[in-house]
């Protein structure tokens, strides 16, 4: 029986991957630094096998990939202004790491590695959608990592012969995103801050857009990714494929959640891509990926869980 390894499946993401392949009847292994990713995640798994450590440490890599057929690697630190702050941290988070878990999963004879790229690689593209073959542009420490430890994956497809694809992630939301730290999801930060009848913040003045997309989508996607034939080597946009700015976002928050506040607006965030829409005829293609929840389904769904968690803790 083959082991599926999920690198940060105690993340928001990597847990919605971990239970979609519990529940296919897989054998799941799950290493987490629990740096941004919380145990709580994974209570409700306990077939999951759970490893702590840190990946920038190679042994912790190795120790991790023994016996595994198929690696979700998903562990990141997912921000942008915290990579602006502190760039060293999110370095060894998002590069060190990801090649520390190239080199295991190539000793190991590991059969295919997803990695968890990022929008944030294209930067401010001169035309919209954002297609997989337009350059590069990163505008970030945070977005030049994405981009760099996608570039190692490619590599060692082609030095090494290890099978990876490379799944680009566009603003992921969805039931589990933590609110709890300044560096979260807009969407988990608005939610929370509505639920709390404070008033959130917009960085700039709120017309800057994105293609958000609701986890299941985004795990449908990626586990399409480990079984495709022809993806090996290949780089793609998970997505909606829509476009909705800050302020739209917030409006529709609102009026969900039956609040009166106004945001306050603060001064535009360094680093910050203008707009981000994905083409998504690449997956479509290749994985035969579409979007099966909408973004506004996965808001009902989003703020029906934030909500019944607040009751639950009330
Ligand atoms: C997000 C992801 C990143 C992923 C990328 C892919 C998070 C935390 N980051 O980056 O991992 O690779 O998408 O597209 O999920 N904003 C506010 N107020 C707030 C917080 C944010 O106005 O309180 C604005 C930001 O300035 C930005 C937008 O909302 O313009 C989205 O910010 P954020 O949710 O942090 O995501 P990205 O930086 O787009």
């Amino acid at each position: 029986m083959t082991t599926y390894l999920v690198t940060g499946g105690a993340g928001f993401i990597g847990s919605h991957l971990a239970e979609a392949l519990v529940t296919r009847g897989h054998r799941v292994r799950v290493v987490d630094s629990l740096v941004t990713g919380h145990r709580a995640n994974l209570a409700h798994l306990p077939t999951v096998e759970f490893l702590e450590g840190d990946l920038a440490d190679l042994s912790v890599a190795r120790a991790a990939m023994d016996g595994v057929g198929i690696v979700f690697h998903q562990a990141a630190i997912p921000s942008v202004p915290r990579s602006v702050k502190d760039p060293i941290t999110s370095h060894r988070a998002n590069v060190d790491a990801t090649l520390n878990v190239l080199v295991a999963a190539r000793d190991a004879g590991v059969r295919r590695l997803v990695y968890a790229g990022s929008s944030s690689a294209y930067g401010n593209t001169p035309t919209l959608p954002k297609v997989e073959s337009m350059p590069s542009d990163p505008l970030s420490p945070y977005a030049l990592q994405k981009l760099m430890a996608e570039d190692y994956c490619r590599l060692f497809t082609r030095m090494y012969g290890l099978e990876t694809v490379t799944t680009r992630y566009f603003n992921v939301f969805g039931p589990r995103q933590d609110p709890s730290s300044p560096y979260s999801g807009v969407i988990s930060l608005f939610i929370r801050a509505l639920c709390e009848g404070r008033q959130p913040t917009i960085y700039g003045n709120g017309e800057q857009t994105r293609d958000f997309t609701f986890v299941a989508n985004v795990v449908d996607g990626v586990l399409r990714a480990s079984e495709a034939p022809d993806a090996s080597g290949q780089v793609m946009n998970v997505a909606t494929g829509g476009r909705v700015s800050l302020n739209e976002l917030f409006t529709r928050l609102r009026d969900m959640l039956g609040a009166t506040v106004e945001p306050v607006y603060k001064a535009d965030r360094a680093g910050d891509v203008r707009d981000s829409q994905a083409d998504i005829t690449k997956a479509g293609q290749v994985l035969g990926y579409r979007p099966t929840v909408t973004f506004e389904e996965g808001l009902v769904r989003t703020v029906a869980w934030y909500q019944a968690t607040q009751a639950a803790t009330r």
